[in-house]
């Protein structure tokens, strides 16, 4: 289906997918994860693509959405027990949240490298 709306809804989804200025994902998916190399080879990616459906499914009830960014690495286990509480999630649940929120905080609060000088153009 091309219709005049079809940029519009892309531009739209890149929007949603992609806001912010750095060109990362706000909450990145486990594909995103390992194209980016931030996946761990002993990662449980069904727990990690639970976390991220957590995070943006069921934590909006009280209050905004945050993003994992938002918050250090450091600062996300005691996050998620405190929340993983006020939710009722069960100790599966309260995991994959841990898991998600400290592993893309990491990678989105990684400053991005500078781009590498644009060589002079080739004659
Ligand atoms: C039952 C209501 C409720 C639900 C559901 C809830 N929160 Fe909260 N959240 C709160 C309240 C109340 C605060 C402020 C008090 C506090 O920090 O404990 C808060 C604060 C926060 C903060 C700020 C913490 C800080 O130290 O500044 C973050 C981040 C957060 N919530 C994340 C989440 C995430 C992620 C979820 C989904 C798993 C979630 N919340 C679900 C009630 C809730």
């Amino acid at each position: 289906m091309m219709s005049i709306w079809t940029p519009v809804l892309f531009g739209l989804t890149g929007l949603l997918l992609f806001s912010g200025c750095s060109g990362r994902p706000s909450f990145p998916t486990v594909g995103q994860l390992a194209e980016a190399g931030q996946l761990p080879p002993d990662a449980d990616r069904n727990q990690l693509s639970d976390g991220r459906i957590i995070m943006l499914t069921q934590c909006h009830g009280c209050h905004r959405i945050y993003r994992p960014a938002e918050y250090k690495p450091e600062q996300w286990p005691s996050i998620s027990r405190r929340m993983g509480k006020l939710t009722k999630f069960s100790r599966e649940e309260t995991d994959c949240l841990r898991a998600y929120s400290v592993l893309t905080s990491r990678w989105l609060r990684t400053p991005i490298p500078p781009e590498p000088p644009v060589p002079s153009e080739q004659k």
